[in-house]
């Protein structure tokens, strides 16, 4: 699928759903989170209707997110139905990993091809305070388990802000160093509670990190299907990664659309505009007709982010668990 810009947009990110069982600060309030109703849900046949027109357009990576998607009841038994879709060559999940060490063996028999997981602290104090659950240790055993199975990826994704995990860059940049994990450090977005904080540029997040390991080179290899740049450092066998999507707006290189849990397909993160496809599944829509709507719409997706912009209308004003990430 081919969009105005002459991007490629191969890649759905659907959220499954909203719920989380943590309450990131950077993300939920702790209390008074409305959560969208279960019958506004997008049901498994809904969302595999909706994937199987996407690959009729060409999409051929779907990420399962949230909310936390492995709150969702039978979450493997979607994934082997959408990799089971011709056309759809991976499945990859981003969760908190509080529940992985439980599922990720039903997860890999699934088919699921990479899992991210994100975590900002190895502290646990500071995990408690950030998530508002005592649940490192869990999130660690998860990690640990999935690194025992033969996934493509399995990747930390931590976000990084000053005075909330800064002091922390070189012993989560360590996880990488035996290969069994790459570590992205993720740039805050001004999106939701996470006005609250404030970003860490990608350059002084490597300066750090420089200092304690030494040269961090650029990795020119494939390693996913996102905006993420990689690095090398010599004792390192894993990957160092940077998603920068303010400071550095990928923009242009976008391949991807979102799905939200209640059905409205986004066609960028930060912008409001997409379309109802669950008002359109529920009257009936066919098959046929539901690939021409996603392929309308597709067409238009906004040029770029507004996030150094200000007085834009439309801008999103979800956060960050209705939207997946
Ligand atoms: N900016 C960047 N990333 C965010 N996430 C949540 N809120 C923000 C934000 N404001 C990330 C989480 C998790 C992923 C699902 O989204 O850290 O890794
Ligand atoms: Fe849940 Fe992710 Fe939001 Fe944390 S950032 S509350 S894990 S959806």
């Amino acid at each position: 699928m081919i969009d105005k810009q002459n991007r490629q947009i191969n890649y759905l990110r659907i959220s499954v759903t909203d719920q989380c069982n943590f309450r990131c600060t950077y993300c939920m309030p702790e209390e008074g989170v409305s959560c969208i109703a279960n019958e506004e849900r997008l049901t498994f046949e809904e969302i595999l209707k909706i994937c199987r027109s996407g690959a009729a357009l060409g999409i051929q990576k779907i990420k399962i997110t949230g909310g936390e998607p492995l709150v969702r009841k039978d979450l493997p038994v979607l994934i082997k139905q959408i990799k089971e879709i011709p056309g759809i060559d991976e499945v990859t999940l981003t969760t908190n990993g509080f529940l992985l060490a439980d599922k990720i063996e039903d997860l890999v028999n699934a088919g699921v091809d990479r899992i991210n997981v994100s975590l900002d602290t190895l502290r646990n104090d500071r995990f408690k305070e950030i998530t508002r659950i005592d649940g490192l240790d869990k999130v660690l055993a998860g990690i640990h388990k999935a690194m025992t199975y033969p996934l493509k990826s399995l990747k930390i994704n931590c976000l990084v802000a000053k005075y909330f995990n800064d002091d922390e860059l070189c012993d989560l940049g360590r996880l990488a160093k035996f290969g069994k994990v790459s570590v992205r450090f993720i740039e805050l977005m001004p999106i939701g509670m996470g006005h609250k904080l404030e970003s860490m540029s990608k350059e002084k997040i490597k300066f750090k990190l420089e200092e304690e390991f030494g040269l961090l080179k650029p990795y020119s290899g494939k390693m996913g299907n996102g905006p993420a740049k990689y690095y090398e450092i010599e004792a390192f066998k894993g990957k160092i990664g940077f998603i920068s999507a303010v400071s550095e707006c990928f923009c242009e290189e976008c391949n991807r659309i979102r799905l939200t849990a209640d059905g409205f397909l986004k066609l960028c993160l930060h912008s409001k505009e997409g379309v109802d496809l669950k008002r359109l599944l529920r009257a009936g829509i066919t098959q046929d007709k539901l690939t021409q709507v996603i392929a309308e719409a597709t067409a238009k997706k906004p040029v770029h982010h507004h996030f150094n912009d200000l007085g834009i209308n439309n801008i999103e004003d979800k956060i960050m668990a209705q939207i997946g990430g």
